[in-house]
């Protein structure tokens, strides 16, 4: 078993220098909607914003979950096949190289009810606020409000319905899921949207066949209380229990 596989920390000699690239990858594809005029308004400006400002470089102590390690190489293949936007494809990318450097956790533990999210969902943070977020560590430092996590969701597994305070902006990287907000129906994003939740707004995401990778970003209210699981979440769809679906690694 590879050792990424078997969750150990791994020491990367370059990781500063992966690290800038992501986040200059990441900075190129809010830029690119920030110039858009049809892009996401406000919001979009407001996180363009933010990341222009300096940030302060912290080591942090990398860390892996077994669901890297397996999906690693699906997104590789899946970034070199995808026709969609140069500038995400260059941050998939970004990612990978950085992955091995960076701290994954699976943030929902067995005992929350939410098994099946702890096998089913990882992610990292890249930037954190100036205050402790769970287990994550981010190797930049935000000198204000700004979060941002890279999330990775295995092929059908549903992260159940959950609202917090912080409104929250979600671009997909890569792989096609199905997203629910609000009392709205679900509905299919793709690789190079942006979805933006309001403050307290319910939302979930479920998983068909592909991995969905996401970005994730938060600009206030960062000390609220995170996400909170609630067990109407385990809503059917098209009649059949997601959570029932399976994901078989
Ligand atoms: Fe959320």
């Amino acid at each position: 078993m590879p050792e990424e596989d078997r969750g150990l920390a791994i020491k990367k000699p370059d990781g500063d220098r992966v690290f800038d690239r992501l986040l200059v990858a990441l900075r190129e594809v809010v830029g690119e909607s920030a110039r858009d005029p049809s892009g996401g308004g406000s919001k979009i400006a407001l996180l363009h914003s933010l990341l222009e400002q300096p940030l302060e470089p912290k080591s942090i102590e990398a860390a892996q979950t077994p669901l890297v390690g397996q999906w690693r190489r699906r997104l590789d293949e899946s970034t070199r096949d995808c026709e969609g936007d140069p500038l995400d494809r260059c941050l998939v990318e970004a990612l990978i190289e950085a992955s091995p450097g960076l701290r994954w956790i699976a943030p929902y533990g067995i005992g929350d009810g939410a098994d099946e999210l702890f096998l089913g969902y990882t992610s990292t943070q890249l930037i954190g606020p100036d205050i402790e977020m769970r287990n994550y560590q981010a190797p930049f430092r935000h000198p204000g409000g700004l979060a941002i996590w890279f999330s990775l969701q295995a092929p059908h597994t549903l992260y159940p319905r959950h609202r917090h305070k912080a409104p929250e902006i979600y671009r997909v990287l890569s792989g096609t899921a199905k997203w629910q907000q609000g009392d709205r129906l679900w509905r299919i994003r793709r690789p190079g949207e942006w979805i933006f939740h309001r403050s307290h707004e319910g939302h979930a995401m479920q998983t068909d066949m592909e991995p969905l990778l996401a970005m994730a970003a938060w600009t206030d209210h960062l000390d609220a209380p995170m996400s909170v699981l609630d067990a109407s979440s385990k809503t059917k769809m098209d009649g059949q229990d997601p959570m029932k679906g399976g994901h078989r690694r």
